[in-house]
């Protein structure tokens, strides 16, 4: 229950009164409040440098919060009903890193879903970790792999008792969510702290129309990009603790170490901004973006080319395209006709609906009229399988992170590379969830995938897969 007035947003209101007094500026920012900024690019950021400070009186310090950014951080812990919550300026990347690097140091153990984000495998191998991999299912109904199945997860945690945390994304990119609450009661009895990386679900307190957020279903430390789903700059996200099983001194000792000691007030300021105005979201807002989303849904829905897969996120539309038609080739389409989704995968693409009514029905069904002709000229691709992808539904490492910082790594051609453990992840992207792993063992399998989804047109990060793998010697 919130006691706080989530009407105010102290940190936006400092900075507005500081820009107010005309300040003369012997301090950093070299842009001096806005004043010395090349004009080819003024138009665009004059009216926000006025607001791009340093840690002045009166605007106070991210890593030492006392004034209006504990003030701001506080009216989010009371909206989202978190014990604490920390403004991140480096992404929900920076906050899954600080807390897996609080929960789980050197060579202890940590429970985590296979199908992560890239931001999760980073920080085990900073910091040193024994993973304990728990493989997601494949969810026919929604052709993707999604969660792990509770009874997995039960025996990893039956196997692995001692793991100092279990690490969960929820939802997942596409907005589908699972059972997380029977996942965090049963690592609860044997008291091993959840780690969530809510990245995708920062507006689940919003409303009933959404999923419930894993913090309101017992989770220890949840992290959200507050820019992904709310009116956040990009990079601005948060960090919710709510427990004591995770210290929080060493949540802001991390957070301190990985953050930039100059961080943005903007971005801080826009996380005042999105929680003031998630706050702010009245019932018929949200049922004005509803009935926004049905009528998106009904002009996106093109039975011969694609269908409109079910999920709990109403805000995430997914659509699966027919057997033969490859997501990449589309969403190009979509692209010539400026339409720009969050991302497609090698048969599915994602739009992300925002929190307010969408604007623009004419543009957009003219626009998938055009992409509906184009698609004659489309060619035919063969169905990539990739249901048979996680053979072991419980796997660790085959080389720990230790012996891999001192082991030395070659680069084969990928045709070469079957058997050899992989010195580097590769990752597609987006979504960023790590195709194969650094310590790893690449298979046959990963081979055919990774050349079938080039051919696609996937963007894997990495400068050429296809000729230089690095794998161990
Ligand atoms: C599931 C998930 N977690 C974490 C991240 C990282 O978030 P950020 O871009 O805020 O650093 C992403 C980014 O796409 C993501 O999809």
């Amino acid at each position: 229950m919130m006691k706080r007035n989530q009407q105010k947003t102290p940190l936006l209101d400092a900075l507005k009164q500081f820009a107010k007094r005309d300040p003369i500026s012997f301090h950093v920012p070299g842009h001096k409040n806005g004043e010395l900024f090349p004009p080819l690019a003024r138009e665009y950021y004059q009216s926000i440098l006025p607001l791009d400070m340093t840690e002045l009186s009166g605007l106070d310090d991210l890593h030492a919060p006392h004034d209006v950014i504990k003030d701001a951080q506080d009216l989010a812990a009371d909206y989202f009903g978190a014990e604490q919550t920390y403004f991140l300026v480096g992404g929900s990347t920076a906050g899954n890193m600080a807390m897996i690097l609080a929960a789980c140091t050197a060579e202890e153990k940590i429970i985590v879903q296979r199908n992560s984000h890239k931001s999760i495998f980073n920080s085990l191998e900073l910091g040193g970790a024994r993973p304990v991999f728990v493989a997601p299912e494949f969810d026919r109904k929604v052709n993707r792999y999604t969660a792990p199945d509770f009874n997995t997860f039960k025996e990893a945690i039956e196997q692995h008792p001692d793991a100092k945390a279990a690490v969960l994304t929820y939802p997942d990119y596409f907005g589908q969510t699972f059972n997380i609450k029977e996942m965090i009661d049963l690592a609860h009895e044997y008291n091993i702290p959840v780690l969530v990386d809510e990245a995708h679900g920062v507006h689940f307190s919003t409303n009933d129309n959404f999923p419930a957020s894993s913090l309101d279903l017992g989770a220890d430390v949840v992290v959200q990009s507050a820019h992904k789903m709310a009116p956040a700059m990009t990079m601005g996200s948060l960090l919710h603790m709510n427990s004591s099983r995770v210290n929080s001194n060493r949540v802001t000792h991390y957070l301190q170490m990985l953050q930039s000691s100059s961080p943005s007030y903007p971005i801080m300021a826009s996380l005042d901004i999105a929680r003031y105005f998630l706050a702010s979201l009245s019932q018929d807002d949200v049922k004005a973006v509803m009935n926004s989303v049905s009528r998106i849904i009904a002009i996106l829905d093109e039975k011969d080319a694609w269908q409109v897969l079910p999920t709990d996120d109403p805000l995430k539309i997914t659509l699966q395209m027919q057997q033969g038609i490859s997501a990449h080739e589309v969403y190009s389409l979509f692209e010539k006709e400026a339409i720009y989704p969050e991302l497609a995968t090698h048969d599915q693409i994602l739009l992300i609906h925002g929190l307010t009514p969408f604007q623009y029905d004419k543009q957009l069904q003219n626009g998938i009229m055009r992409v509906k002709e184009q698609l004659k000229n489309v060619q035919n691709h063969a169905t990539i399988e990739t249901g048979n992808l996680f053979t072991k539904q419980i796997q660790e490492l085959v080389m720990p992170y230790q012996t891999m910082h001192h082991r030395p790594a070659r680069q084969v051609p990928l045709n070469q590379s079957a058997g050899c453990i992989a010195a580097e992840a590769i990752t597609p992207y987006p979504p960023g969830i790590p195709f194969i792993l650094k310590g790893e063992r690449i298979t046959d399998t990963h081979i055919s995938i990774i050349k079938q989804l080039i051919h696609q047109g996937a963007t894997i990060q990495h400068d050429d897969v296809t000729q230089r793998v690095s794998v161990f010697i």
